[in-house]
């Protein structure tokens, strides 16, 4: 296609959202009219889950009752942590993710339109289990129990994957990262959900789909590969020179850019400040620096910012995560966001249809397949 004759693939308005608005004059984040620095510093991750679902905070009864579902919808059936267990260890997690997800449409179908806040409360409270039981069953045959009685997703989560309750600035690192994660208007994998959505599709179905578009390197995918950066250099002298170096080569630096932010997101110097704390915590800033560096390089030489992805990477290793978990946890957190758009959409009744401009031949005359010469 010719530079001329580009159509432009971001930026388009392609429909009207309640849930959230992302950089508005090239910056900023709110999920339902909240900023994401007051979400952020004063509610949990369950408090926003609940604000994107059902359209206002709760009260604390709510809140409360909310969590208290959640807690009881863990478990896996003996049918699931069967498909976990013929899964090779081999799998991308969020191919376990997108199977586990896809699974539990058929074993635990939604009945109706009626049972989609039950159905998502389902996945909201069970994708963390899948999760963390095919990552042991996978290494080490263990069975682990999945039914832990931690009070967050964040918690639950990190217990079931260290084997021990995680301490508190761990605890509110993953929290504070699930808010973070949980919400970005019409990005494109919850554009993708709402697309199978139009079709009246199942719930299922619309999170499998936003599962596999996430996955990508330049979109979910970037926290991984951003890790990867960081890992390459010894310190921030060393980043500073690979930078520099990869700058002249032409390569992209996964975490930095964005298609909607211009100025900066919002949401990388909260992950930013978690990342350094967890670092200082375990007494190793290693990779905090580099990553500052390459921070600072990138700013000054190509005015480019880092995305929520990037120092997300460093905060994740500081709590023990392995780094093919990092777009899985993401997934973890923006089922609520995926959801929400999922109700939203069903509401408008509309099938998502565009068009394409047509760049191909002209019309041209059927030549018989014996005629081709
Ligand atoms: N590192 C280095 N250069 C980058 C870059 C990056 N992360 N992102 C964009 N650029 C450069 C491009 O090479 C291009 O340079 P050119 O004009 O000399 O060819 C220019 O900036 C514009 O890039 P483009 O891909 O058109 O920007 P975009 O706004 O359409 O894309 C992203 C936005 C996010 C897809 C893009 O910045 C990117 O791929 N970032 C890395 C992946 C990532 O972090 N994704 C998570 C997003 S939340």
């Amino acid at each position: 296609m010719s530079a001329k004759k580009a159509v432009q693939m971001s930026g388009i308005i392609a429909g009207e959202t309640t849930i959230a608005t992302v950089g508005k004059e090239g910056k900023g984040l709110t999920y339902r009219g909240y900023t994401i620095e007051d979400l952020a510093e004063n509610s949990t991750f369950e408090e926003v889950a609940y604000l994107l679902l059902k359209g206002q905070l709760p009260l604390a009864s709510e809140r409360d009752a909310f969590c208290a579902e959640l807690k009881s919808k863990r478990g896996l059936s003996a049918g699931m942590k069967t498909i976990l267990e013929n899964l090779p260890g081999s799998a991308n997690p969020m191919d376990v993710l997108r199977t586990g997800c896809s699974a539990l449409g058929c074993l635990e179908p939604e009945k109706s339109f009626d049972d989609q806040m039950s159905a998502t409360m389902r996945l909201l409270a069970c994708l963390p289990s899948m999760l963390a039981y095919w990552h042991h069953y996978s290494r080490d045959g263990r069975r682990i129990e999945v039914e832990t009685d931690d009070a967050s997703i964040a918690t639950h989560f990190l217990h079931l994957l260290h084997g021990s309750p995680a301490g508190p600035t761990a605890a509110r690192a993953m929290d504070v990262s699930l808010i973070l994660y949980a919400e970005h208007e019409f990005n494109a994998s919850t554009f993708a959900s709402r697309i199978t959505t139009s079709t009246m599709s199942d719930l299922h179905s619309a999170i499998s789909t936003g599962i596999g578009t996430l996955r990508g390197p330049l979109h979910g995918g970037a926290n991984e590969k951003a890790m990867q950066l960081i890992e390459r250099f010894q310190d921030a002298d060393d980043a500073e020179r690979g930078v520099l170096e990869g700058l002249a080569k032409k390569e992209k630096f996964m975490g930095f850019g964005h298609p909607v932010y211009t100025e900066n997101d919002p949401r990388s110097d909260i992950i930013k400040s978690w990342s350094l704390k967890l670092s200082q915590e375990a007494g190793d800033t290693r990779l905090w620096e580099i990553s500052e560096r390459v921070e600072t390089v990138m700013m000054r030489e190509k005015k480019m910012f880092p995305n929520l992805d990037f120092f997300s990477a460093s905060a994740y290793h500081m709590m023990g995560i392995p780094t093919p978990m990092f777009t899985p946890i993401f997934v973890l957190s923006r089922v609520s966001g995926w959801a929400s758009h999922v109700f939203e959409q069903r509401a408008s009744g509309r099938i998502i249809r565009p068009s394409a401009e047509y760049v191909g031949p002209e019309e041209r005359a059927y030549v018989r397949i014996e005629e081709r010469g």
